[in-house]
């Protein structure tokens, strides 16, 4: 397994691209689908969720998917098998996301349910009451979800609780349904938003995305469209963080500022200094942090996938800083690891509150999710010392050329293979 080494501490500096959004490309990807003829998504990023997705859509007979430099192709070949076996939808979660397009394409879908993970139990109810409601036939059967219905009808949906996966799951089965669909109480994220400008270009008729309401007038069929994911707002986040963490001066490029409000005013709060620029955001190296606190919550409020990065941020400003987690029940697994390099952090309940400054020393130090290594990686360029984090899939996952990326910063950080 591959670990991370980094040489800490380190100042960043130089100019950094963002990659296309792994949140983004999921969905996209899964809606493939239910599209007729060739299709190409530009901006896509390298990383192994995307490999996983290629290999989902593969087993179920799109064999025809090609990632090339960033362009992924499909001839559009129509699946042929309905079901997502347990092995590779326990690799990734967003696996749940070919469940509304295959019921749409095929009439049926059996998909593995994904169970919980690192970060919580993540139960997918709110997808299947929304299938039933238009009309499908759900059971649970042997750790399956296991969806039938023909021609699905459109329906009045309001979700009981914002998700972002399920808002798309059924976004998407809406498009191939009979009638009007309208969603309420829906997820906001820029990602929703931008399977929906997919899908339109594709045909479908998809109206309010990205807002609490959705409206979705179904069409009998989606034809290939040529579509540029958007940028990962979350990498984007992590090299701001990085960056003030390290007091170093970066622009972070190709990226959406305007996706990033709720990060940005948090760290201009914090004392860190932000210039925007176009689709550039160029942090300037500047005197000490204040601590400010954070509560993660659904776009557009402060994002759950920058909370670890912003927690190893947090070790460096001066005073207490409480960060609320509310998306997720279990998404502290970095907090132990951040103490074993000498950050002062006390849990209660969903609130971390880290007392800082407090000088981080480099350790051995283990991945326990996507975003956690983000936070170790944040951690181990400001400690003094050698930080070596092992399970280094996890970033894989999610972090294009993270390695890359940060040499070209200036951080003495390598990968250690085997
Ligand atoms: N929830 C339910 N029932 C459901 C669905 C969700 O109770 O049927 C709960 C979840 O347990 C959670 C909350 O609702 O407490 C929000 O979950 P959501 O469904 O929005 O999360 P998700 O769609 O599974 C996506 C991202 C995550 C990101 C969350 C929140 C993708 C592929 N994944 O997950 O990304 O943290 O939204 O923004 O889009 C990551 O990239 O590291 C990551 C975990």
């Amino acid at each position: 397994m591959d670990r991370i080494r980094i040489a800490g501490p380190c100042t960043l500096s130089g100019r950094v691209r963002v990659s296309g959004a792994k949140n983004a490309v999921l969905p996209e990807m899964a809606a493939m689908l239910m599209i007729d003829g060739p299709t190409r998504l530009t901006n896509v990023p390298d990383v192994h969720d995307v490999t996983t997705m290629i290999k989902v859509l593969g087993h179920l007979g799109m064999q025809d998917l090609e990632l090339r430099d960033g362009v992924l192709t499909a001839a559009g070949c129509e699946p042929s098998e309905p079901e997502a076996p347990y092995d590779l939808v326990r690799k990734m979660r967003a696996s749940i996301l070919v469940l509304g397009p295959l019921l749409a394409r095929l009439g049926r879908a059996k998909v593995s349910l994904p169970g919980g993970c690192a970060i919580g139990a993540r139960p997918i109810d709110l997808h299947i009451t929304a299938l039933r409601q238009m009309g499908a036939r759900i059971d649970i059967e042997h750790g399956y979800v296991v969806a039938s219905g023909t021609r699905l009808r459109g329906a009045q949906i309001r979700f009981d609780k914002q998700t972002v996966t399920g808002t798309e799951n059924i976004m998407m089965t809406a498009s191939l349904a009979d009638g009007r669909t309208v969603l309420r109480n829906c997820a906001q994220e820029p990602e929703v938003a931008d399977l929906a400008a997919f899908l339109n270009a594709c045909g479908a008729r998809i109206e309010g995305a990205g807002g609490a309401t959705v409206t979705i007038d179904g069409v009998d069929r989606l034809r290939g469209a040529t579509h540029a994911v958007i940028p990962d707002r979350i990498e984007a986040g992590t090299f701001l963080m990085a960056a003030a963490a390290t007091g170093g001066g970066i622009t972070v490029e190709a990226c959406r500022p305007d996706h990033l409000g709720a990060v940005i005013d948090t760290l201009r709060r914090c004392g860190v200094q932000l210039q925007e620029q176009g689709d550039a955001i160029t942090v300037r190296p500047d005197g000490p942090l204040r601590a400010v606190d954070a509560k993660t919550l659904p776009y557009p409020e402060f994002p759950t996938d920058l909370q670890a990065q912003y927690m190893a941020l947090m070790t460096r400003a001066r005073g207490d800083a409480r960060i609320t987690e509310t998306v997720f029940e279990n998404r502290f697994m970095h907090v132990g690891e951040l103490r074993r390099m000498g950050a002062r952090i006390e849990v209660e309940g969903q609130t971390a509150t880290v007392t800082g400054p407090a000088p981080l020393s480099g350790a051995p130090v283990m991945a326990s999710d996507l975003r956690a290594s983000a936070c170790l990686i944040v951690a181990g360029l400001q400690a003094e010392g050698e930080t070596m984090i092992s399970r280094a899939y996890h970033i894989d996952r999610g972090y294009e050329h993270v390695v890359t990326k940060f040499r070209t910063l200036g951080a003495r950080i390598e990968r250690v293979r085997g």
